[in-house]
């Protein structure tokens, strides 16, 4: 039933020829060129789709029928859009060309979620082609998850048909060769900052000292959500967390150190306990980035009091955890530890819920056979630091996730260079087609 490699990269080429980057306005073609070009696929499967227009940017909504009554429905989940690919120059080939190279698919967008994508509409299509669909697949192909948008969450929540499974494939195995189902992701609250302290940029020799500076004003009041000595948040920040079982913290014992993540990434402890806590910190606890930063003269050596500066901040929520708890707490934090004379802003760009979902769901159960009898190996359950906002309003409907996905930790997802496994496209082909399948069991 499988096609050969080689036609499988060059469909998956054609999806990643297309520059789908949903945070540059200047790509807002492309992104609908991609989910132009996701509708044809899924008509070709022998389905129906169309676009649904929701906050500006395309929501492709689709199915493919099983010619049986009474078939259960499964939703697959993945994201047409991609991010950013800059900086340009450490691209080794052209970001959206698809190149086979040492063993590697690389190009923008190939972990996350192309290959992913075009691993659902192929299997619904090989199913349907062989009179074995046994599913009824509707498809809901996000183009803003890379900028936290809200259409396919709003979709979920007003869908008055909802499924009986969801299949999220926008995950990736633990480790390079140990394939998982995530049951946890963190939310997201993205926010931006501007803080202002006077009327023009000042001679810092005659108000130095004196007159409120913007960019001190501004790492004032970040520094009051940073972690504490301890590496963890506030407390305010804190609350709700559910804390993972014993036996989740026991299953994680087969992973990598956290010593071993950070330096396979080049990165840095953040203190003292960061590397012991690594899995405990991404994943369990909630943590606060500051993003990026402007304020001032960065470059030019200017000897002035800035009177404006900017912050990207955001934080990541902790399973148990809601935006609605968090985010007043989060301004309200701010707002209080702004020194005087500071007129802050802060908008809430986008956010996510975290996500739970139950690892004992019959739908976990199949996902974790259908993966065993396909590849050998049975996947481990994990916890994603990383957001994906579909899952909870999912979870909210009633209707269990298998989050998973075939992409590694050195797949560089959101990097230049941007890769999975060449035998990755075809084995998660087989595994995708093996869960809709069984999932035809939960009917
Ligand atoms: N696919 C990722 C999330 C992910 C990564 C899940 C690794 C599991 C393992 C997703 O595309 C992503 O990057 N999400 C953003 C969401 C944000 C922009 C709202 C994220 O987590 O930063
Ligand atoms: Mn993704
Ligand atoms: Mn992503």
């Amino acid at each position: 039933m499988l096609p050969h490699h080689e036609e499988l990269l060059a469909g998956l080429g054609e999806l990643i020829a297309i520059p789908s980057v949903s945070a540059d306005p200047a790509h807002a073609d492309d992104v609908r060129r991609a989910a132009d070009w996701v509708v044809a696929r899924i008509a070709a499967a022998g389905g129906s789709a169309r676009i649904e227009e929701r906050g500006g940017r395309p929501l492709v909504v689709g199915e493919v029928s099983a010619p049986v009554a009474d078939a259960p429905t499964v939703l697959v989940y993945a994201h047409l859009d991609v991010q950013p690919p800059d900086p340009l120059d450490l691209w080794e080939t052209d970001p959206w060309t698809l190149v086979e190279r040492d063993g590697k698919l690389v190009a923008r967008g190939v972990a996350d979620d192309k290959a992913h994508l075009f691993m659902l509409l192929e299997a619904t299509r090989l199913l349907a082609a062989a009179g074995e669909l046994g599913v009824n697949v509707r498809f809901a192909i996000d183009a803003e998850e890379e900028v936290g948008g809200h259409s396919v969450v709003d979709w979920v929540e007003d869908d008055e048909d909802p499924a009986d499974v969801a299949l999220v494939l926008d995950g990736s195995y633990a480790t390079e060769t140990l394939p998982s189902i995530c049951t946890a992701l963190r939310g997201i609250c993205y926010f931006h900052l501007t803080a202002r302290t006077g009327e023009r940029d000042l001679h810092s020799g005659m108000f130095g000292g004196a007159a409120l500076n913007a960019n001190h004003a501004l790492l004032e009041t970040l520094a009051a959500v940073l972690p504490g000595p301890n590496g963890l948040l506030p407390e305010p920040l804190r609350a709700g967390i559910i804390p993972p079982t014993a036996e989740e913290v026991a299953g994680w014992s087969v992973l990598p150190t956290g010593g071993e993540e950070l330096a396979a990434q080049g990165a840095r402890p953040a203190d003292a306990t960061a590397a012991d806590e690594f899995l405990l910190r991404t994943a369990a606890e909630p943590s606060v980035s500051v993003n990026g930063m402007e304020g001032g003269s960065p470059h030019l050596q200017k000897t002035v009091i800035p009177v404006e500066a900017h912050a990207n901040v955001s934080i990541r929520l902790a399973p148990g955890q809601t935006t609605a708890e968090i985010v007043p707490v989060f301004e309200r934090m701010l707002r209080e530890a702004a020194p005087e004379g500071t007129s802050l802003d802060v908008v809430l760009r986008s956010s996510g819920e975290p996500a739970y979902v139950d690892p004992e769901a019959p739908a976990v159960r199949i996902g974790l056979d259908a993966f065993e009898h396909v590849l050998g190996t049975r996947p481990l359950l994990t916890r994603s630091g990383g957001s994906i906002p579909v899952v909870a309003a999912l979870g909210a409907r009633g209707i269990p996730s298998v989050v998973t996905g075939f992409s590694r930790p050195t797949s560089g997802m959101h990097s230049p260079n941007e890769n999975i496994p060449a035998g990755a496209l075809d084995d998660g082909l087989a595994t995708t087609i093996e869960l809709l399948r069984r999932f035809a069991d939960l009917g």
